[in-house]
């Protein structure tokens, strides 16, 4: 029989495919739904492919709150959401503002009511480290714990913020309704999850992060360096204070951060804690020159840069306190940056057209 079964918003991307995956192959029943405004639904056949399960598909924006509706009541055994779909270019950001708070914060509005009315009561929600905007601001807060003071420097990730507040609060009241009606109150849970920067691709080589536009993190740009699709990689800055001068991240195996995601689930399920942040990232800092040189190291040649002036909004460091998920939820990092950069690489270079294009039979028979 299956754990439970869940829902999960945005499960064709990147960070959602992956895990669906984690909670099939770990005995969960999953749904779908997906506007596939930034996905495919090809990422279900791989998902197939891998596990050998596939999971409830619907086509459905999360601002829709009468489809929502008829998804919750045609899967009556649903008991929680993971919550990942929405818009998430930092710069278009600052540019359709409206756009990303109708999607992020209305649709997430959208989702709560539809939950309340099918008493749906647990959540995991896709945070973001970036609700800590530039944390070297305030005093000892490298590596960021999660008590570091919130303060999101564009709209993006004040969509985020504002989220994180919309689920306390509806949490928060659905405890004391039930409280004050004499029903058991526990049950309503939340998980904010704080991802710093995942990366990384499936270790068979048949899935993994394929944007409908053109990507604007690091990795896949370094990926389309090493596959031609782009001359060179621009260094956003190389005067920062930093070891080599180059802005510090902590990059996260999308493996791992699945089973982050798996971790937290049951946590919310087992322990039902309220609402509760976690980070998710691995405790270690790299700086884009040391990344360059990972990738390289991967590929077997030097990838071409160019150091450019600093990009607008960028922070010096943003590395996790991971020791609240280590301790709370049992999870830990597993895979190192050079599993991410191997992993990747077998991506890119055997998928250059992403899930536009079957994977090479040789990778499907291994
Ligand atoms: P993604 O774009 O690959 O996945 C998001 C999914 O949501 C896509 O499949 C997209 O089609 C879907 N979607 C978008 N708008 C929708 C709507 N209105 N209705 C239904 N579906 C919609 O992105 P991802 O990298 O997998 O990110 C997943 C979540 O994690 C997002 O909430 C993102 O903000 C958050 N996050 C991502 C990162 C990162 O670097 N990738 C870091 C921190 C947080
Ligand atoms: C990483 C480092 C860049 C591209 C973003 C969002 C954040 C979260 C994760 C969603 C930085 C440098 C990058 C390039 C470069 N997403 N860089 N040249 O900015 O840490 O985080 O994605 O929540 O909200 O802001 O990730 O991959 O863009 O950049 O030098 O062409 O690589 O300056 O230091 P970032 P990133």
């Amino acid at each position: 029989m299956a754990l439970g079964t869940v829902l999960i918003t945005g499960g064709t991307g990147y960070i959602g495919s992956f895990t669906t995956l984690a909670l099939l192959e770990h005995g969960y029943e999953v749904v779908i739904v997906d506007s596939l405004y930034n996905s495919s639904k090809v990422a279900l056949d791989r998902i197939e492919l891998i596990c050998g399960k596939r999971p409830a598909f619907y086509e459905v924006d999360i601002t829709d709150e009468e489809a929502l509706d008829k998804v919750f009541a045609a899967h009556p055994n649903i008991d929680s959401v993971i919550h990942f779909a929405a818009l998430k270019a930092v710069g278009e950001s600052s540019e359709i503002p409206l756009e990303y708070y109708r999607v992020n914060v209305g649709g997430s509005i959208a989702l709560l009511r539809s939950m309340a009315k099918h008493s749906v009561p647990n959540i995991v929600f896709s945070s973001s480290a970036t609700v800590y905007g530039d944390a070297t601001r305030v005093p000892n807060m490298i590596p960021i714990p999660e008590h570091c003071p919130i303060g999101p420097t564009n709209p993006y990730g004040r969509t985020k913020s504002t989220i994180e507040l919309v689920i306390t609060d509806f949490i928060e009241s659905q405890r004391n309704n039930a409280k004050k009606a004499g029903k058991p109150f526990e049950q309503w849970n939340g998980a904010l999850l704080r991802y710093f920067n995942p990366c990384g691709s499936h270790p068979s080589g048949i899935m993994g992060e394929d944007p409908s536009g053109i990507p604007f993190n690091l990795l896949p740009l370094l990926g389309q360096v090493a596959t031609g699709q782009r001359e060179k990689l621009l260094v956003f800055g190389d005067d920062y204070p930093s070891r080599d001068g180059t802005a510090i991240r902590d990059y996260i195996h999308v493996v791992d951060l699945a089973k982050g995601h798996l971790a937290a689930l049951n946590h919310l399920r087992e322990k039902k804690p309220g609402v509760r942040a976690w980070n998710l990232g691995s405790g270690r800092g790299s700086t884009v020159f040391e990344m360059i040189n990972a990738f390289s190291k991967v590929v077997g040649r030097p990838l071409k840069y160019e150091v450019v002036e600093r990009r607008a909004g960028d922070v010096l460091d943003l590395t996790a306190n991971p020791a609240r998920a280590n301790e709370e939820l049992g999870w830990k990092t597993e895979l190192t940056l050079e599993d991410a950069c191997d992993d990747l690489w077998r991506w890119v270079s055997n998928n250059p057209k992403g899930y536009r294009q079957d994977p090479p039979a040789a990778l499907l028979d291994a």
